[in-house]
């Protein structure tokens, strides 16, 4: 598997760090966090969140990063090189799965009878391939509507700047919010302009583009939110949005909220769709992998915490409505900024702290792409960026006109509506409904599988003590306990609870059965 020898790596494990970190902390950290974990019981969901990102997010992490370094491959190459000749599962997978498409087409449902009987097919026919293929086909279509958002982005960070954010109220910001992303024109202009500048730098390569913008971006992002986070918790009456993120409320924790926090949790660490299968093929083998992957947790956790602490103080000083959800963002807050002194200044600081976060997540998410039509199709980097840049653009402007009026592009509408008997309201919610629930868990879910039973905890382990300097080997307790050059520890202890012993389990069992809760929560098997 040394045979990709020209693959461009990073400079430095500082940069996959940061950059990874990027592809991580996004709209999900910024936006979908504070008003989740504020709906959920506060402190109590922050504390459940945690515990999921260290036992489900460490060790999944840990998986992709794993594939993507073994392999020096993107996604679907990646899952190539590992796939077995032969794979009972797949089989047991694959049958059941194309016998249910034919008995869906015989019901009369054709989109979902193609889709499902298309998907039996590809598994009995590719096996584990089939994982990097809908890794793929995610990146591809989150990208094509995170772009709509990053372009909103964009755009308030524009006016912020121009002061045209002064809101009186927040019917007044509702209103105008509503106006910038029914006005197709506007909505597609920044959403092309997003895209430009992912392409431009993907375009530059690895090193050029990805690393060195990582580390001046991430920077700058969390130089913003500090400055933020010590604006709000200092407006008088911010204690009050403290308690309310951070009080804990066990009285609404509830079997959903553990799925809820879950879910979250899988699409903020940007896991289950390759983007961090494709960075982690970047890497050295000199770089110790437990150490990156919990810096990269640690990062995106802190970013979603101190986001709230930004968000629900300004929130409750101003006596606004925390529960506001998806329009916390682009409604409430403009108005509040509207009633701050120097008002202008932190809309602009806060819309291109989000601007920021976006765009290194979107990044990563065509950068994915490019990988692979790099390893795949053979095409040098800055065609392949040109034209799966040009692609998703292009399907990103079915997204933004849908959501100003999905009836404008008749034909799709009702093509949707009758192959799939669902009448989502935009295609944007499709595209969002789609990925979030079904594609990032199923290849989360796959991903798991794969590494802890098909290609093997033993291989995947051999690759991960690369680099880590005896880590995955220490009997932990001893590190703790400050005993571990102790003579009686350092030699080999039969028993001995190792960081290696751990992620298998973990990988093997406890995060498929717990992706497995979310996947059938998510598709509503459990009347959630
Ligand atoms: N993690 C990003 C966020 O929090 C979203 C994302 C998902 C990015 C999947 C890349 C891949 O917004």
């Amino acid at each position: 598997m040394a045979d990709n020898r020209n693959r461009e790596h990073w400079g430095g494990s500082l940069g996959f760090v940061l950059a990874t970190a990027g592809s991580a902390i996004g709209l999900g950290n910024i936006w979908r966090f504070p008003y989740i974990a504020g709906q959920n019981g506060g402190g109590a969901f922050v504390l459940i969140y945690l515990a999921m990102a260290l036992l489900i997010g460490l060790p999944v992490m840990l998986s992709e990063i794993v594939l993507g370094r073994r392999t020096q491959r993107n996604p679907i190459g990646a899952f190539r090189a590992l796939n077995p000749p032969q794979c009972a599962l797949a089989r047991w997978i694959g049958i059941p799965l194309a016998v249910s498409g034919i008995l869906v087409l015989l019901l009369g449902q054709w989109g979902w009878g193609i889709l499902i009987l298309g998907g039996g097919l590809l598994v009995l026919r590719k096996r584990w391939t089939v994982v990097g293929l809908l890794a793929s086909a995610a990146a591809f279509m989150i990208l094509s509507y995170y772009s709509v958002v990053g372009g909103w982005t964009l755009l308030y960070m524009g006016r912020a700047a121009l002061g045209q954010l002064a809101f009186a109220d927040v019917e007044a910001a509702k209103t105008a919010f509503g106006a910038a992303v029914t006005h197709p024109g506007q909505s597609i202009l920044f959403h092309l302009l997003f895209m430009g500048l992912c392409v431009a730098v993907v375009f530059a390569g690895i090193r050029k583009g990805v690393e060195r913008w990582a580390k001046i971006l991430m920077p700058a992002l969390f130089a913003m939110l500090v400055v933020l986070v010590l604006r709000a918790l200092t407006l008088p009456g911010a204690m009050e949005g403290v308690r309310f993120f951070l009080a804990p409320d066990f009285s609404k924790i509830t079997g959903r909220t553990f799925l809820v926090a879950l879910g979250q949790m899988f699409f903020s660490m940007s896991l289950g769709m390759g983007a961090v299968i494709v960075y982690g093929s970047y890497l050295q083998k000199d770089v110790n992998l437990f150490r990156t992957s919990s810096a990269v947790i640690i990062l995106d956790t802190l970013v979603a915490l101190l986001a709230g602490l930004v968000i629900f103080p300004a929130v409750f000083a101003f006596g606004m409505e925390p529960t506001a959800g998806t329009g916390l963002v682009f409604q409430v807050l403009p108005t509040i900024f509207g009633q701050m002194n120097l008002g202008a200044l932190w809309a602009f600081l806060f819309f291109a702290l989000l601007m920021v976060a976006a765009w290194t997540s979107a990044i990563s998410l065509l950068e994915t792409i490019v990988s692979a039509a790099m390893d795949e199709l053979g095409w040098a980097r800055h065609k392949a960026t040109l034209v799966s840049g040009g692609a998703i653009a292009a399907l990103g402007l079915v997204s933004a006109v849908s959501i100003a009026d999905w009836s404008r592009i008749e034909g799709l509408h009702r093509a949707v509506v009758a192959l799939f008997t669902t009448a989502p309201d935009s295609f944007f919610d499709l595209m969002d409904a789609v990925t979030s629930n079904w594609m990032l868990t199923l290849g989360g879910l796959a991903t798991c599988i794969f590494v802890g039973w098909i290609w093997g905890t033993q291989r995947a382990m051999e690759e991960i003590r690369e680099g880590s300097g005896g880590i995955a080997d220490a009997p932990w307790l001893s590190w703790a306990a400050g005993l571990h050059q102790d003579e009686h520890y350092s030699r080999e202890l039969p028993g001995k609870l190792t960081l290696a012993l751990l992620w298998g389990v973990f990988v093997r069992f406890v995060c498929p059965a717990a992706i497995l809760l979310v996947f059938l929560n998510a598709i509503g098997a459990l009347g959630g």
